[in-house]
């Protein structure tokens, strides 16, 4: 097994912490990283925007509120029909980032606890694969872990050397993505949608799964569904709103939490924030759009040596296909 957190490279920005080398990395490193008080050169900056901040969200705070409640439902549950946790929204709503941000607190929170980083792992995360079989799922896992699966092991085998090492690492959280891939209507997804319900009733510990539109995915129809939905509590991760004060505050706290990040040598406070209103518009309160639109903005300004983000400057970037369709006005007919 892998163990610490390694040394950095230029690629380790690239990886998806989907092995416990990678994920024990990520749990230490807290973006974004520019080295001491400056100056910085443009090269670290456009490092840095690249990058950029991650801030806390009101659904964030609700997930972590309820993930808190249910793992102190399970602590001492022992038996079967541990409760669960499904986290569904739209693309590009910060589902990976709530999972991951989710993931970290409770690994640091725990080897707090334990004093110190010993031989435990916490915390699991995993991306369904796509066209996922049952087999695929556990060996996922074992990569995760690390562990040598010979060629001639079989699935029952694997599911077996997955769940005793996931046991002796004290392993109490299984962060599982995109499990919308998961198609139960198909007679693989439905088998491996079995696979995972065996695999939470193995593992002593809370799983939580995330994914596009759950609600409305095959997932949870169906009697397998139903028992999915009976152990599971959802929460919705939806774009933010601006209608109401109490959201207009919380847009706005988000969009001053990356004005005040901004590394431009000429930037003033709050010159980001009083675009509110219209980052709102742009990005139709889906925060990927608007972090990609800040952080292009920045690296924009970085490159034309303006140094500045302006209202022009973001007119002129084109977003993502699924902002520009949303906040396109509707043809008229
Ligand atoms: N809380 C946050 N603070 C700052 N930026 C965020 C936050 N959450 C998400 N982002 C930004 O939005 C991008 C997209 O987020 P993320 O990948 O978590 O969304 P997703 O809902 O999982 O998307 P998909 O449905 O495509 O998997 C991230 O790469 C990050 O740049
Ligand atoms: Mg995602």
């Amino acid at each position: 097994m892998v163990t610490g957190a390694g040394r950095k490279t230029d690629n380790d920005a690239y990886a998806s912490p989907t092995t416990w080398r990678e994920w024990t990395r990520f749990v230490h490193t807290e973006p974004p990283c520019l080295p001491g008080t400056g100056p910085w050169s443009a090269e670290e900056r456009l490092d840095y925007h690249s990058q950029f901040v991650i801030l806390s969200t009101p659904t964030m705070a609700k997930i972590s509120l309820t993930l808190r409640r249910i793992m102190i439902l399970n602590r001492r549950h022992n038996g079967t029909a541990r409760r669960g946790l499904l986290i569904s929204g739209p693309p590009t709503t910060g589902k990976t980032t709530t999972l991951q941000q989710l993931g970290r607190s409770f690994h640091l929170a725990d080897q707090a606890r334990h004093g110190g980083p010993v031989e435990c792992l916490p915390v699991v995360f995993l991306s369904v694969p796509p066209a996922a079989t049952p087999k695929m799922l556990v060996c996922e896992l074992a990569r995760f872990l690390d562990l040598p699966i010979g060629t001639t092991m079989n699935q029952a085998r694997i599911t077996d050397v997955v769940c005793a090492a996931l046991h002796q690492l004290g392993t109490r959280l299984v962060l599982v993505d995109d499990i919308h891939l998961l198609n139960t209507r198909t007679r693989v997804g439905a088998e491996t949608s079995d696979q995972m319900k065996h695999l939470s009733e193995r593992i002593p510990a809370t799983f939580v799964y995330a994914g596009v539109a759950i609600e409305a995915s095959p997932l949870l129809t169906g009697s397998r569904g139903a028992q999915l939905a009976g152990r599971f509590k959802m929460v919705r991760n939806p774009p933010l709103a601006y209608g109401s004060n109490a959201q207009r505050t919380a847009w706005e706290g988000l969009v001053r939490g990356m004005d005040q990040a901004l590394r431009l040598q000429a930037h003033r406070p709050d010159a980001l924030t009083r675009h509110a209103a219209y980052l709102h518009q742009r990005t139709v309160g889906r925060i990927g759009s608007l972090s990609a639109l800040v952080r292009e903005a920045a690296i924009a300004a970085i490159l034309g040596g303006t140094e500045k983000i302006t209202k022009r400057l973001l007119e002129d970037i084109d977003l993502d296909e699924l902002a520009e369709q949303a906040a396109r006005p509707p043809a008229r007919t």
